[in-house]
């Protein structure tokens, strides 16, 4: 994949909800868990993209909290494609110049997968790209434990500013578009706060079939853009 431009300071963040895998497996008759692989492949393309391009913060929606009650086999193969690439970007952190970041809650992760994922960002932090990657990840359950921590801090009055400061993504500037594949029109519980002045572009490619110029194409429209934040 490569490319002729680069984005300006009104594109920093793009977030994706990686949606499709199965349908894209189940059109070939294969298992699901297929679709995850050429998923994560096709993760892996997109984001070095994001970065040729010049886009600071990539965030992916990997795993809802609600994905749990997906079989089995499938949930395990999701971790695996997960714990695969955590141990690339330990060999390549350098190379790589992605500083991974993970949101949600991790505590319902095997122990060492939810370690590799910390000591991941403590090798990564001088990279640039910041990479979020949302595992057992739910908007109405992070502002929930926004909240919790604010509580066990004595807070009473709280702010907006500090709300921000408590969600996984503290630190992370909201993002300016979320891209959804596969034809599905929804958040499905992705970024619910952040995403309150995102724009949307959803397509119908699914997930594994993404590729450069599908990133182009939802560059060009979020560019065609008016971006109000509620004024006129
Ligand atoms: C949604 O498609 C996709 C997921 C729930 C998993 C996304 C995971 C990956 C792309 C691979 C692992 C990621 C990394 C970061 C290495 P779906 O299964 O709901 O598709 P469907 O709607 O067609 O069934």
């Amino acid at each position: 994949m490569s490319n002729s431009y680069t984005v300006d300071e009104r594109l920093q963040h793009i977030a994706f909800i990686m949606d499709g895998n199965g349908r894209w497996a189940e059109r070939r008759g294969m298992p699901r868990r297929f679709g995850h692989r050429y998923g994560a492949e096709a993760f892996r393309k997109i984001v070095k993209y994001c970065g040729d391009i010049g886009i600071k913060y990539v965030t992916v929606y990997a795993f809802s909290t609600e994905n749990w009650s997906r079989p089995e086999n499938e949930v395990r193969s999701i971790m695996k494609l997960l714990d695969s690439y955590l141990d690339e970007c330990e060999k390549s952190a350098k190379d790589y110049n992605i500083k991974l970041r993970f949101i949600g809650d991790l505590s319902k992760l095997e122990p060492s997968l939810a370690a590799k994922a910390r000591r991941l960002e403590e090798i990564t932090q001088e990279n640039s790209l910041t990479l979020s990657i949302a595992i057992n990840y739910g908007g109405k359950d992070e502002i929930v434990h926004a909240f919790n921590n604010l509580a066990k801090k004595g807070k009473t009055c709280i702010s907006s500013e500090d709300i921000a400061s408590e969600l996984y993504t503290a630190g992370i500037p909201d993002p300016d578009l979320i891209v959804r594949t596969a034809g599905e029109m929804r958040l499905s519980n992705f970024l619910m706060w952040q995403s309150a002045y995102s724009e949307f572009y959803f397509t119908d490619t699914l997930w594994p079939d993404m590729t450069s110029k599908d990133i182009d194409k939802a560059v060009e429209e979020f560019y065609s853009r008016q971006r109000r934040y509620g004024k006129v």
